[in-house]
Protein backbone atom coordinates (compact mmCIF):
# COMPACT_ATOMS: atom_id res chain seq x y z
CA UNK A 1 0.00 0.00 0.00
CA UNK A 2 1.65 3.35 -0.94
CA UNK A 3 1.78 6.18 1.95
CA UNK A 4 1.09 8.70 -0.36
CA UNK A 5 -1.95 10.50 -1.17
CA UNK A 6 -3.11 11.27 -4.46
CA UNK A 7 -5.54 14.06 -4.94
CA UNK A 8 -5.76 17.03 -7.14
CA UNK A 9 -6.34 19.90 -5.71
CA UNK A 10 -7.84 21.58 -8.16
CA UNK A 11 -11.08 19.16 -7.82
CA UNK A 12 -14.77 19.91 -6.07
CA UNK A 13 -14.80 19.21 -3.39
CA UNK A 14 -17.42 16.29 -4.10
CA UNK A 15 -14.31 15.10 -6.63
CA UNK A 16 -12.34 15.08 -3.74
CA UNK A 17 -14.36 12.54 -1.65
CA UNK A 18 -14.68 10.20 -4.65
CA UNK A 19 -10.51 10.65 -4.82
CA UNK A 20 -9.59 9.63 -0.91
CA UNK A 21 -12.51 7.55 -0.30
CA UNK A 22 -10.75 4.22 -2.25
CA UNK A 23 -7.65 4.97 -1.01
CA UNK A 24 -8.66 5.55 2.69
CA UNK A 25 -10.57 2.19 2.12
CA UNK A 26 -7.25 0.53 1.21
CA UNK A 27 -5.75 1.92 4.16
CA UNK A 28 -8.01 0.54 6.44
CA UNK A 29 -7.79 -2.52 4.82
CA UNK A 30 -4.19 -2.75 5.50
CA UNK A 31 -4.20 -2.10 9.33
CA UNK A 32 -5.78 -3.93 11.95
CA UNK A 33 -5.81 -1.07 14.67
CA UNK A 34 -8.43 1.29 14.51
CA UNK A 35 -6.32 4.35 16.50
CA UNK A 36 -3.84 4.15 13.73
CA UNK A 37 -6.87 3.84 11.30
CA UNK A 38 -8.19 6.88 13.03
CA UNK A 39 -4.92 9.00 12.86
CA UNK A 40 -4.50 8.49 8.97
CA UNK A 41 -8.13 9.25 8.41
CA UNK A 42 -7.60 12.74 10.20
CA UNK A 43 -4.49 13.07 8.26
CA UNK A 44 -6.12 12.42 5.23
CA UNK A 45 -8.85 14.96 5.37
CA UNK A 46 -7.07 17.67 6.67
CA UNK A 47 -4.39 17.21 3.33
CA UNK A 48 -7.74 16.73 0.98
CA UNK A 49 -9.90 19.71 2.35
CA UNK A 50 -7.03 22.02 5.10
CA UNK A 51 -10.39 22.43 7.21
CA UNK A 52 -9.72 23.71 10.47
CA UNK A 53 -10.11 20.71 12.88
CA UNK A 54 -10.41 16.91 11.79
CA UNK A 55 -10.56 14.35 14.19
CA UNK A 56 -12.28 11.34 16.47
CA UNK A 57 -13.79 11.60 20.17
CA UNK A 58 -13.79 7.77 21.44
CA UNK A 59 -16.69 6.36 23.84
CA UNK A 60 -14.63 5.28 27.20
CA UNK A 61 -16.93 4.40 30.47
CA UNK A 62 -20.31 6.75 28.68
CA UNK A 63 -18.29 10.17 27.65
CA UNK A 64 -16.34 11.04 25.16
CA UNK A 65 -12.41 10.93 25.20
CA UNK A 66 -10.83 12.89 22.81
CA UNK A 67 -9.08 10.41 20.23
CA UNK A 68 -6.21 11.48 17.01
CA UNK A 69 -6.86 14.24 15.35
CA UNK A 70 -5.26 16.89 13.55
CA UNK A 71 -5.81 20.46 14.48
CA UNK A 72 -5.33 23.31 17.15
CA UNK A 73 -5.67 21.81 20.96
CA UNK A 74 -8.41 20.26 21.72
CA UNK A 75 -11.03 19.92 25.24
CA UNK A 76 -10.35 16.32 25.72
CA UNK A 77 -13.78 14.94 27.62
CA UNK A 78 -17.32 15.26 26.08
CA UNK A 79 -20.44 14.12 28.02
CA UNK A 80 -23.05 12.73 26.28
CA UNK A 81 -25.74 15.54 25.55
CA UNK A 82 -22.90 18.10 25.79
CA UNK A 83 -21.60 20.40 22.76
CA UNK A 84 -22.21 19.20 19.14
CA UNK A 85 -19.97 16.62 19.74
CA UNK A 86 -22.33 15.05 22.70
CA UNK A 87 -25.64 16.07 21.06
CA UNK A 88 -24.69 13.42 18.02
CA UNK A 89 -23.38 10.90 20.50
CA UNK A 90 -27.04 11.32 22.23
CA UNK A 91 -28.94 11.68 19.54
CA UNK A 92 -26.92 9.04 17.01
CA UNK A 93 -27.13 11.24 14.44
CA UNK A 94 -25.06 12.94 12.48
CA UNK A 95 -25.31 16.57 13.37
CA UNK A 96 -24.68 19.84 10.72
CA UNK A 97 -24.22 23.53 12.41
CA UNK A 98 -24.16 25.89 9.90
CA UNK A 99 -22.92 28.77 12.77
CA UNK A 100 -21.61 27.61 15.47
CA UNK A 101 -22.65 30.95 17.41
CA UNK A 102 -26.39 29.73 16.80
CA UNK A 103 -25.67 26.15 18.34
CA UNK A 104 -26.84 26.20 22.60
CA UNK A 105 -23.87 24.41 24.24
CA UNK A 106 -21.40 24.68 21.45
CA UNK A 107 -18.03 24.03 22.83
CA UNK A 108 -15.73 26.37 21.53
CA UNK A 109 -12.15 24.21 21.20
CA UNK A 110 -10.69 26.69 18.92
CA UNK A 111 -12.46 30.72 18.83
CA UNK A 112 -11.63 30.76 14.95
CA UNK A 113 -14.12 27.73 14.43
CA UNK A 114 -17.30 28.71 13.08
CA UNK A 115 -18.87 25.37 11.51
CA UNK A 116 -19.23 22.40 12.08
CA UNK A 117 -20.14 18.64 11.37
CA UNK A 118 -20.18 15.45 13.49
CA UNK A 119 -20.77 11.98 12.41
CA UNK A 120 -21.31 9.23 14.83
CA UNK A 121 -20.03 5.62 13.99
CA UNK A 122 -22.73 3.59 15.44
CA UNK A 123 -22.66 -0.21 15.52
CA UNK A 124 -25.52 -2.26 17.38
CA UNK A 125 -27.27 0.62 18.39
CA UNK A 126 -23.93 1.76 20.45
CA UNK A 127 -22.02 4.88 19.56
CA UNK A 128 -18.28 3.88 19.76
CA UNK A 129 -16.86 6.93 18.31
CA UNK A 130 -17.54 10.39 16.03
CA UNK A 131 -15.45 12.09 13.82
CA UNK A 132 -15.78 15.96 14.27
CA UNK A 133 -14.86 18.31 11.68
CA UNK A 134 -14.71 22.47 12.38
CA UNK A 135 -14.39 25.28 9.49
CA UNK A 136 -12.85 28.26 9.93
CA UNK A 137 -15.96 29.64 7.34
CA UNK A 138 -19.39 29.54 7.78
CA UNK A 139 -21.72 26.75 6.32
CA UNK A 140 -19.17 24.76 5.48
CA UNK A 141 -20.63 21.29 5.84
CA UNK A 142 -23.93 20.04 3.80
CA UNK A 143 -25.68 17.20 2.86
CA UNK A 144 -22.79 15.09 0.97
CA UNK A 145 -20.32 15.94 3.83
CA UNK A 146 -22.90 13.75 5.52
CA UNK A 147 -22.94 11.34 2.55
CA UNK A 148 -19.08 10.74 2.61
CA UNK A 149 -18.21 11.49 6.31
CA UNK A 150 -20.52 8.77 6.82
CA UNK A 151 -19.29 6.47 4.40
CA UNK A 152 -15.65 6.82 6.06
CA UNK A 153 -17.08 6.14 9.55
CA UNK A 154 -18.84 2.74 8.08
CA UNK A 155 -15.64 2.08 6.89
CA UNK A 156 -14.20 2.61 10.59
CA UNK A 157 -16.80 0.63 11.99
CA UNK A 158 -16.90 -2.17 9.95
CA UNK A 159 -12.85 -2.99 10.25
CA UNK A 160 -13.24 -2.76 13.69
CA UNK A 161 -16.28 -4.46 14.79
CA UNK A 162 -18.13 -6.20 11.84
CA UNK A 163 -14.90 -8.85 10.73
N1 LIG B 1 -17.10 21.93 19.04
C1 LIG B 1 -17.21 20.61 19.62
C2 LIG B 1 -16.07 20.33 20.56
C3 LIG B 1 -14.91 19.67 19.98
S1 LIG B 1 -13.92 20.69 19.10
O1 LIG B 1 -14.63 21.40 18.07
C4 LIG B 1 -12.58 19.95 18.53
C5 LIG B 1 -18.54 20.44 20.31
O2 LIG B 1 -19.28 21.42 20.49
O3 LIG B 1 -18.84 19.32 20.70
Amino acid sequence: MSETLIIDHSSSKEEKYQQIIPQIKALIESEEDMIANMANVSAVLKEAFDWLWVGFYITRNGELVLGPFQGPLACTRIQSGKGVCGTSMKDKRTVIVEDVDKFPGHIACSSLSRSEIVVPGVYMDEVKFVLDVDSSDLSTYGLSDKKYLGDIVALLIKKEYEQ
